[in-house]
């Protein structure tokens, strides 16, 4: 890989790069898109497939993970991507189990509260594989989603602290038709859970309208949110955040321009979504 990406370099291609963990849908083919508009027709378009295992808890879904390779591969020759790469658990973390892996990349500001404090070993874990990602892809420009949105910011932080020369973009979070955020994850819920699962998307749209007029204290809102999230009887609620959109930390005062983040159970599948209000 960084072989065919130094050879693109010197031919003075661009690489744009979407790093995922397949079983892709319409929201990877518009981080794909937007790769493609940032390199141009000239540029070379890299998607990897990897499921990562040290992103991972123990008792969370890596076994499980939806996989589909045969059909990502045709979703991405019709996106029009140059190259797949698929590297194997041992290409990426080679050596016996016990000494798998030494070396950790870790963000330690943004990747503390949220997703950080439900999942405290996740954002090591992304942060390791996308800078071995981007030390074997050497893109100058990656792609990531909206809806992951303290991974985007953990990463622009990663690569502006560790000096990686390479542009981050962020692009919108890809919706189906009633609302529901795209995700890999949603193949796992059954009809019920699926139907009751745009509550995220509902919560998000009333935080938004409760706040057009007036400033309304975070303490409400989670009140008011919490009550209403239990309209899905199906769904538990993990988390409700109400934070500035830079820094991340928490706001007193939820208004137009905070950043909501949430994250809803639905049996076993967890679910996340977020919004600027
Ligand atoms: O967003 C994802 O799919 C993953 O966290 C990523 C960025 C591919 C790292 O494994």
């Amino acid at each position: 890989m960084q072989k065919l990406a130094r050879q693109q370099n010197r031919k003075g291609s661009k690489i744009g790069f979407v790093p995922t963990m397949g079983y892709l849908h319409a929201g990877h083919v518009s981080l794909v898109h937007e790769a493609r508009k940032r390199v141009g027709k000239n540029g070379f378009v890299v998607v990897s497939i990897y499921v990562n295992p040290t992103q991972f808890g123990p008792n969370e879904d890596l076994s499980r993970y939806p996989r589909d390779l045969k059909r990502d591969l045709t979703m991405c020759r019709a996106a029009g991507v140059n190259v797949v790469f698929t590297p194997s658990d041992p290409e990426m973390y080679p050596g016996k189990q016990e000494n798998r892996h030494c070396t950790y990349v870790s963000e330690e500001c943004l990747s503390r509260g949220m997703e950080g404090s439900s999942r405290p070993t996740h954002f090591r874990g992304v942060t390791t594989v996308v800078a071995k990602l981007f030390n074997l892809v050497l893109p100058d420009v990656a792609v990531f989603g909206q809806k992951d949105f303290q991974q985007a910011a953990v990463i622009r932080r990663m690569v502006r602290d560790l000096n990686f020369p390479i542009r981050i973009v962020v692009a919108p979070t890809h919706r189906e038709p009633d609302g529901l955020a795209m995700s890999s994850r949603n193949k796992y819920l059954n009809p019920e859970e699926r139907a009751q699962a745009v509550i995220l998307f509902h919560a998000l749209q009333a935080a938004s309208a409760g706040v057009r007029k007036k400033a309304v204290p975070a303490s409400q809102m989670l009140k008011d949110l919490s009550a209403f999230i239990t309209v899905a009887p199906l769904a538990r609620l993990d988390y409700i955040e109400f934070f500035d959109p830079e820094t991340l930390t928490p706001v007193d005062k939820v208004k137009p321009g905070t950043q909501m983040a949430l994250a809803v159970f639905f049996g076993k599948t967890r679910l996340i979504d977020n919004a600027r209000l």
